[in-house]
């Protein structure tokens, strides 16, 4: 059986400026130590580091012709993402991220709508072979796919014998947190997110009534916590981890490592607890990193840890 993914969401460039002291205040100037660009969104950082991990990951969202979008595209390649399916908007520009990092937390200020307009049509799936399992990132800003999910899983779903869905909402940037995502909670498999997702989206207020209203909808449910690790169901199977302690850098991306880690596991058919336990293990990696998706050198030592578990 072949272990292709396929990736559909969001995918941006992140500009980090780090270590920044002052506040932003109009009309005046901040500096900040140091700063670099990579590749951000959910859709995208997923993608490289799951395709680092060694599954063949094909990614579905839209860019312009610009040089941001050159960027992408070449990054992407050199984590051996296939770019072929990218819908490229010609004289449109590319979505950005501008992180203003700080040592506890961050600002981000972006510029999405390029990325928001992905629509059904764009979605070239279908001559795409070996499809096993998808991924969808980043529901809230996918504004242009929030009414046509189910008809796109349900041709996803004819076209592979199968297949499985998972989805991680992460944010909603206009904090409306609506009940129209319970329409396609039913026809997901697999349904990741953080603490203040579950509770936003449940409207429970603590996060083990959270993980058995979303399991009611889906059978295999993550919420992730941060510093206090995870709690997981799967049908009747409770799961939960603490954080693995490690020596903090930037938590960019730590949730998005985290689902890779976790599909990597699902895509290899190993059970629900060493997914959970390589996807900490993902998480915890990242954050030693600065950036979502880190460098060449985390892999190396990433994928020998992977190995090790049982
Ligand atoms: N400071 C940290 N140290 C170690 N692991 C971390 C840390 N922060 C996050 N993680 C790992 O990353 C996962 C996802 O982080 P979280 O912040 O909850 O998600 P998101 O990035 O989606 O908001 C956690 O469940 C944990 O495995
Ligand atoms: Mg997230």
């Amino acid at each position: 059986m072949t272990k292709s993914c396929l990736v559909i969401g969001d995918l941006n460039v992140d500009l980090v400026l780090n270590e920044l002291k002052d506040f932003p205040e109009l009309g005046k100037e901040i500096v900040a130590q140091n700063h670099f660009i990579d590749i951000g969104g959910s859709g995208g950082i997923f993608s490289a580091v799951l395709s680092e991990l060694g599954i063949n990951t094909y990614i579905i969202s839209k860019i312009g012709s610009d040089f941001l979008g050159q960027f992408l595209i070449s990054k992407l390649k050199d984590y051996g993402v296939n770019t072929d399916k990218l819908v490229i908007k010609e004289s449109d520009e590319t979505g950005i991220t501008i992180n203003l990092s700080y040592k506890k937390d961050k600002y981000q200020i972006s510029s999405l709508n390029l990325v928001g307009s992905l629509s059904l049509n764009d979605i070239a799936f279908q001559n795409i072979k070996d499809i096993r399992h998808v991924h969808f990132s980043s529901y809230y800003i996918m504004k242009n796919l929030k009414a046509d999910y189910v008809k796109l899983i349900n041709n996803i779903k004819k076209n592979y014998n199968n297949i499985t869905i998972s989805l991680d909402t992460n944010d909603d940037p206009e904090d409306r947190w609506g009940e129209e995502i319970y329409r396609i909670l039913g026809n997901i498999d697999i349904f990741l997110a953080n603490k203040k997702e579950a509770l936003k989206i449940t409207k429970e207020s603590n996060t083990g009534d959270a993980l058995n209203r979303l399991n009611k909808e889906v059978k295999v449910v993550v919420i992730k916590l941060g510093s206090e690790g995870y709690i997981a169901r799967d049908g009747e199977n409770y799961y939960s981890g603490d954080q693995l302690s490690v020596n903090f850098k930037d938590s960019t991306g730590a949730g998005d490592n985290f689902d890779a880690g976790f599909i990597y596991g699902f895509i290899n058919n190993y059970n629900i607890k060493k997914s959970l336990k390589i996807a900490n293990i993902v998480g915890a990696k990242s954050v030693k990193y600065i950036g979502g998706v880190g460098n060449k050198e985390k892999f190396f030592g990433l994928k020998k840890l992977v190995r090790k578990i049982d």
